[in-house]
């Protein structure tokens, strides 16, 4: 191929490993987050990063318009697992997980007026974070 070509391909390659449109880097040089307090993630994390946004909305439509039960993408269940270890949250600073990546991406998400961005208490427990129930 030309040298144009294959630079192309180099920053085509780059941005993929991004993972995201939105101008996010891979996570050794994107925000730092506050670990998963367990795991393996609903999907591999690569997949997460660029799609749980649709993932969430399929699987929402499931459950409200649906009736579906037991769906795999629930939000409680990202909760349990990706807040905080110190505070259980998912909001809060420019660690929590969820803040963290969505004010780096200058994403706004309002999903949080209504649910819960607080581990439920077994979830809590499990992790044994220090009197942090909601
Ligand atoms: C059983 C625990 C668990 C559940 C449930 C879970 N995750 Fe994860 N998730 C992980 C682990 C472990 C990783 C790998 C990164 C880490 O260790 O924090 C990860 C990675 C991710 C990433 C990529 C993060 C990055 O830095 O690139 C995203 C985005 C994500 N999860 C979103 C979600 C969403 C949204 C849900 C709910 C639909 C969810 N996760 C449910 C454990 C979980
Ligand atoms: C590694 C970065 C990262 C993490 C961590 C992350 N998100 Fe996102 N999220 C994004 C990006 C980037 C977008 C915007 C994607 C786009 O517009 O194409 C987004 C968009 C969304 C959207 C769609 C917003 C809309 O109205 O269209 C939802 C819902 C969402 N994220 C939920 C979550 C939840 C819940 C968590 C925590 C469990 C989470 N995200 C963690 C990067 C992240
Ligand atoms: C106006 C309030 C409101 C807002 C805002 C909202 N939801 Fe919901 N959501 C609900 C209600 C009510 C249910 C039904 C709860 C049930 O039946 O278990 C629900 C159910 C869900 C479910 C299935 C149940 C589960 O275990 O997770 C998902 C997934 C979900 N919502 C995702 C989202 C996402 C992603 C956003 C943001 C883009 C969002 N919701 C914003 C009220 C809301």
């Amino acid at each position: 191929m030309t040298a144009a070509g294959f630079l192309r391909a180099i920053l085509a390659a780059t941005l993929l490993l991004a993972g995201s449109g939105a101008g996010l880097v891979a996570s050794a040089s994107g925000p730092a987050l506050d670990a998963a307090r367990s795991g393996p993630c609903v999907e591999d994390p690569k997949v997460m990063r660029r799609s749980h946004m649709d993932f969430l909305k399929h699987d929402r439509d499931d459950t409200v318009r649906r009736g579906i039960r037991g769906i795999k993408h629930s939000l409680s269940a990202c909760v349990d697992c990706h807040a905080s270890k110190a505070d259980g949250r998912v909001l809060g600073s420019e660690k929590h997980f969820c803040q963290g990546c969505h004010t780096y991406a200058a994403v706004k998400v309002d999903c949080f007026d209504c649910h819960a961005s607080t581990a439920r208490p077994a979830a809590t427990a499990a992790a044994a974070a220090p009197g942090s129930l909601r």
